[in-house]
């Protein structure tokens, strides 16, 4: 019940703070928008807005096309003043707020094309001073506003204007546009236009304009705006024509000067009927007229102009058609009588457009024919054999025959008719379905250019002319290519199966290498070095193994370090194995030393290795380590055997039986003459002046156990140390500078310290003597025992004078006898 109404009271600040989250954001139902990427490029396309987003201030692109906006508010871009992009493509936008764009003083691009704008405004541009490009195409404007829109605009440079409803321009409309690259003009449905008022646009670099319904309905109208725009240098592109008619309009058949000035003209989407093109080719009559561009037209026409055949068009240079569409293919009549246009063009292209076959006759008129492309049509081997006349060398002014994009299979055929081409340089015979190549063939001397790209290819052969400078053989099957090309200078093997590069020697002159999305594995320096002139090399997008070798050559041919340049970029060359570097760039991959250098990598870690066992061994043997394990071992097992010892005292008097000795007695070697001469004798062998007097009886003989007389062969000699010390009663220290030095010495004092506190085996059981004078200050420190022991135990000192010796041993005998004497 409990959780049930704290639940809810949860529930209802949640409620509470959202509330309050949504009353304290200002920009209340407004979307917000983060796709911003690095450059703040801002693209909020496709992205089912209604109105503008909040973006960040910072943007500098903002893409807010293909979206739902259908009104621009006074204070939707405040924000946006260094904003250089703005695109509202295909949005409905039917209300701009007339200062909307106000803030966006830095506004280079604006694109309104494709919304509902029924009017233009000339108070949105009046503060876009940086303004160059604005596209305000296919809106239902049908005028360009009441007052001149682009006033402003000094800067602009590329303009679009127009749309489906666009039916008046006036004068005054571009009033303020003075020099543009690029001008658009959509007015397919143009009534009214004044003369002149695109006339003040110079330089003008490009014009495209459609006029289909002016060019039906009202043809001066059209010449009127075409005159308008005609210069020299200005490039003309005509959009949208439908000129069907099948009979020849008079006011077209007259020269017109209207096009008078135009060099170069495109035209795009349009059909014409066999009338329309003679009317136009009669009334380009004598223009200078050099380029003409045709792309997407229909012809309605059989082909039938001659017509125009008394008309001049000497400077005419180049045709090029794309996507021609012929209705009436079959009733097509052949170009013979086109002589008169066919002698002049120097470059022809056909591209796309269903040819199947070019008629030798045809061919034969192309008298001044350099380039012929071909590319993307019907070709077969079969045809392309009466397109060449059988290979009689017909169009011997040809240098580019390029025929891609075709249906050519056989590489003996394609030599055979290209061979007397004594000016052949350039042959492209790419995307055909060429699979073999023969051993031999024959192509003309010249042949410097042959593109042999995706086809079917799996072996190459000296089909291949040694004369050759560019080969493209990319996208074939190749698995290898041992071929000698001297002249060679650029090579195209990407897209292929090769696993290693082909060897430099046969490519004495390359420099240029292009062998990506390949099998190769690895390359390294001796590959690079033996090719002599090679510059630039990508063969990124193969399945690396980075090894540390590949690893580090790469890295340094990126860094240029192999006098060879990776122009596809450092980042498409990516690991595929060892599995854990799969997909990591090759040039930023940082492989551990370990991993490359094993065996200097073992080597040198054993050594150190080595050195520091050295190192702390010494160490230790300087800090006096091993004594002390060994003293902290024994001591371990000394607290064992004092804990069994002491057992034993508590059991029983037979313990007593166990201490066999009075003293153990310890001493250094060096001074085991006085411990022999003077001790043993004293202790062991009483003297006989003590024997002699009547009152005392002579003293009883002590028993002392020496490690030289007393210790058990074979033993451990820490064993034996503690066993002499546990069945002896005390201990004896004979303190001299020999004593201090020698370690077993040491040990045995400190293991008696331990017996000493070790409380039960009685207060003194440790006697010093001191064999020669030594101060407390002369034991080194690490003796603490020793110290300690110097500091609250009394000592015996040895006299030197003999008359004090006898006190001295009554002394020591007394402290070895204890208690027992004490009770005579
Ligand atoms: C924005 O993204 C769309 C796809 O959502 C893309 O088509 C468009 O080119 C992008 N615009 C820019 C400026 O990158
Ligand atoms: C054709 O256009 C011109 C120039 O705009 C105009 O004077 C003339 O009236 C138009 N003719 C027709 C039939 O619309
Ligand atoms: C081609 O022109 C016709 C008018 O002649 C027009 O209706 C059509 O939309 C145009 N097509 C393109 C792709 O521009
Ligand atoms: C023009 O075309 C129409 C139909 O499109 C046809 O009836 C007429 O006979 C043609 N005229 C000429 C002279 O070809
Ligand atoms: C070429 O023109 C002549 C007359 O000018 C004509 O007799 C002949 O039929 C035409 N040839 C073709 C193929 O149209
Ligand atoms: C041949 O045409 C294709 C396709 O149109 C084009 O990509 C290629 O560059 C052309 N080749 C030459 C040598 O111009
Ligand atoms: C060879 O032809 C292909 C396809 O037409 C083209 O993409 C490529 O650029 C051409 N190669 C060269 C070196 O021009
Ligand atoms: C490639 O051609 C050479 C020479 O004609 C031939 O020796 C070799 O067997 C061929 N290799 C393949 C894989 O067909």
């Amino acid at each position: 019940m409990g959780q049930l109404t704290t639940l809810l009271l949860l529930l209802l600040l949640l409620l509470l703070a959202l509330c309050w989250g949504r009353r304290s954001n200002p920009d209340g139902e407004r979307p917000s928008c983060d796709r911003c990427d690095r450059r703040l490029a801002c693209n909020c396309s496709h992205g089912g807005l209604t109105r503008v987003p909040s973006v960040t201030g910072r943007a500098l692109t903002l893409d807010l096309s293909f979206n739902d906006i259908s009104e621009v508010g006074g204070d939707d871009l405040t924000r946006h003043a260094r904003l250089g992009s703005l695109s509202l493509h295909g949005n409905k936008l039917a209300v701009i707020h007339p200062s909307a764009f106000d803030p966006l003083w830095s506004l280079e691009e604006l694109d309104l094309s494709d919304n509902q704008l029924t009017a233009l405004n000339h108070r949105w541009f009046s503060e876009l001073g940086a303004l160059q490009e604005l596209n305000l195409l296919h809106n239902p404007y049908s005028c360009l506003g009441s007052r001149p829109v682009f006033q402003r605009l000094v800067r602009l440079r590329r303009l679009g204007v127009g749309g489906p409803a666009l039916e008046e321009l006036k004068r005054r409309d571009l009033s303020g546009v003075t020099q543009l690259e690029e001008l658009t003009v959509h007015a397919n449905n143009l009534r009214r236009y004044e003369t002149g008022t695109l006339a003040d646009i110079w330089p003008l670099g490009r014009v495209t304009l459609s006029l289909h319904g002016p060019f039906v309905t009202n043809v001066s109208l059209a010449s009127a705006v075409l005159g308008d725009v005609s210069y020299p240098e200005t490039q003309l592109i005509l959009e949208d024509l439908h000129l069907v008619r099948n009979q020849s309009a008079p006011t077209n058949t007259r020269r017109s000067s209207m096009m008078s000035l135009f060099r170069k003209m495109t035209f795009c989407n349009i059909s014409v009927s066999d009338e329309a093109l003679t009317d136009f080719l009669v009334a380009m009559d004598g223009v200078p007229l050099t380029s003409l561009f045709m792309e997407g037209i229909t012809l309605t026409g059989e082909g039938r102009w001659e017509r125009a055949r008394r008309t001049d068009y000497r400077s005419f240079d180049e045709v090029f058609f794309r996507n021609v569409v012929v209705l009436n293919v079959f009733h097509f009549a052949s170009f013979l009588n086109l002589s008169f246009l066919l002698k002049y063009p120097r470059k022809v292209s056909i591209i796309n457009s269903q040819v199947f076959v070019m008629p030798c006759v045809t061919s034969r008129l192309l008298v001044s024919l350099q380039y012929l492309d071909l590319s993307d049509n019907l070709l077969t081997d079969m045809t392309l054999v009466e397109t060449l006349c059988d290979g009689d060398g017909t169009l011997k002014g040809l240098r580019v025959l390029n025929l891609s994009g075709n249906a050519l299979k056989s590489l003996s055929t394609m030599s055979r008719q290209v061979a007397k081409l004594s000016k052949l340089t350039h042959l492209d015979i790419s995307r055909n379905g060429y699979s073999s190549m023969p051993q031999g063939c024959s192509w003309p001397s010249t042949l410097r250019y042959l593109n042999i790209s995706r086809a079917k290819l799996t072996n190459i052969t000296s089909c291949l002319p040694a004369t050759l400078e560019v080969l493209d053989l990319s996208n074939n099957d190749l698995q290898g290519f041992l071929l000698t090309l001297p002249a060679l200078r650029e090579l195209h093997l990407s897209g292929n199966r090769l696993l290693r590069l082909p060897p430099g020697r046969l490519f004495p002159n390359l420099k240029t290498l292009k062998i990506q999305s390949n099998t190769l594995n690895m390359f390294d320096r001796s590959d690079l070095h033996s090719f002599s002139r090679l510059q630039d090399l990508q063969a990124g997008q193969n399945k690396f193994v980075c090894s540390c070798d590949f690893v580090y050559f790469l890295q340094s041919a990126v860094k240029g370090g192999e006098g060879v340049h990776l122009t596809d970029g450092e980042e498409s060359y990516v690991c595929d194995s060892p599995f854990y570097l799969q997909g990591e760039p090759a040039d930023r991959v940082q492989l551990s030393f370990v991993v490359c250098q094993r065996v200097l990598f073992v080597s040198v870690s054993c050594g150190v290795a080595l050195f520091v066992g050295l190192l702390v061994c010494v160490l230790l043997w300087r800090l006096h380590a091993f004594w002390y394990l060994k003293m902290t071992w024994a001591w371990l097992r000394a607290k064992r055997g004092s804990r069994r010892q002491r057992r034993r005292r508590r059991d029983g008097p037979e313990s007593e039986a166990l201490l066999s000795y009075d003293a153990f007695v310890s001493y250094s070697e060096r001074d085991a003459s006085w411990v022999e001469n003077f001790l043993v004798a004293e202790l062991e062998e009483p003297r006989e002046n003590d024997e002699g007097s009547v009152n005392h009886r002579a003293p009883r003989p002590l028993t002392l156990c020496l490690h030289k007389r007393d210790f058990l062969p074979g033993h451990w000699i820490v064993d034996n140390i503690m066993c002499a010390m546990e069945r002896s009663r005390h201990t004896v220290f004979i303190l001299s500078e020999n004593f201090v030095q020698s370690d077993w010495c040491r040990y045995e004092l400190d293991f008696s310290h331990f017996q000493l506190f070790d409380g039960s085996a009685g207060g003194d059981a440790a006697i010093l003597v001191l064999l020669e004078p030594l101060s407390k200050d002369d034991i080194p420190k690490r003796f603490c025992k020793l110290r300690k022991l110097m500091s609250s135990n009394t000592y015996l000192e040895w006299p030197q004078e003999e008359e004090r010796r006898g006190e001295f041993w009554r002394k020591l005998r007394h402290a070895l006898r204890g208690e027992e004497e004490e009770d005579d």
